[in-house]
């Protein structure tokens, strides 16, 4: 039994990676940009995530200050892109970054999920000091606290959905019939249980946005980051998609960001940052979830 079900596994990884030699690098980079490449099973830790008994507030899990994010693009085009942002998120809550193309947003995200990091400033994800973390330590939270959604949805293109859903636990050394398992509670939950066979070009854009979130949430991450999910979407299939937005947050209370281009949607958020020129400008509160499109 034990030894048929480590064949089947084995299946699941040649056919999600391939036999071809330069197969395995690409995906891995295909799941870095997804944020779901691997962390060794052994550095996984439970969520620390926890309610301080008797605090009212929940607790900070991102904690910015004076953050600077600058690219090097040869000497002496040193290219500042964030100048110093301040940002406090409670769990919880879900909240909404705007701003014009080019003010740094998706440069944020990337560094508020450790894709990428902040050149100066003070960082703390989760009490974790990302200053001072190393690169495996970064790509286990990665992995285990955080969901990416992103605007081109970022699957892996010759994998079904179900395989798609199944990859960020594979990494995370999930046994193979709890991930299965899994999978399809997540497609079920994004309304795609009758779509788990097909490959990404079999499915719609919404569809593969659909995937997408469910691919996000299966280590059971605690944060959300998606950036500009619903910006190749109609605004009917954009208006789906926030609607699962708002399940996860009021349901399972998770903290979601969202990089957004629409006003309307970014009213339903709690709290509203604007990005002008790599500083926030404005803060201000949402209307919440009930605002009217
Ligand atoms: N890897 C990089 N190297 C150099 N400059 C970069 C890099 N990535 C982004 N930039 C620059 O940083 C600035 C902010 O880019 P960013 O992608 O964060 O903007 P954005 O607010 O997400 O825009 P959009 O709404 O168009 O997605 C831009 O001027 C961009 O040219
Ligand atoms: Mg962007």
């Amino acid at each position: 039994m034990k030894k048929k079900q480590k064949q089947e596994e084995q299946l699941i990884i040649e056919d999600i990676t391939d036999t071809a030699p330069d197969a395995l690098e690409k995906e891995s980079d295909e799941a870095k940009e997804a944020g779901t490449e691997p962390a060794r099973a052994d550095q996984v830790k439970p969520d620390t995530l926890r309610e301080e008994p008797g605090n009212e507030d929940p607790p900070v899990v991102i904690d910015m200050k004076g953050i600077t994010k600058k690219y090097f693009i040869g000497q002496p085009n040193e290219l500042e892109v964030l100048h110093g942002i301040d940002i406090k998120v409670r769990k919880g809550e879900f909240v909404a970054i705007v701003g014009q193309s080019g003010s740094g947003k998706s440069t944020l995200m990337n560094v508020i999920g450790a894709l990428d990091r902040p050149t100066g400033g003070e960082y703390t994800l989760d009490g974790v000091d990302m200053f001072r973390t190393g690169d495996s330590e970064l790509s286990e939270i990665r992995c285990k606290k955080i969901g990416f959604v992103f605007q081109t949805y970022n699957l892996v293109a010759r994998t079904s959905a179900l395989k798609n859903v199944e990859l960020p636990m594979l990494y995370a050394g999930v046994p193979m019939r709890v991930r299965s398992k899994k999978a399809r509670e997540l497609l079920n939950l994004v309304e795609m249980g009758d779509r788990i066979r097909h490959l990404p070009d079999e499915l719609s854009g919404g569809q593969k946005q659909r995937v997408a979130i469910a691919r996000a949430m299966a280590n059971d991450p605690s944060i959300i980051l998606a950036d500009e999910p619903t910006g190749a979407l109609d605004s009917v299939t954009g208006r789906l998609i926030m609607d699962i937005f708002h399940k996860l947050h009021d349901e399972q209370g998770k903290t979601i960001i969202l990089i957004t281009h629409s006003p309307e949607l970014a009213a339903e958020c709690e709290r509203i940052l604007t990005l002008k020129d790599g500083v926030i400008i404005n803060e201000q509160k949402g209307s919440g979830r009930n605002a009217v499109l």
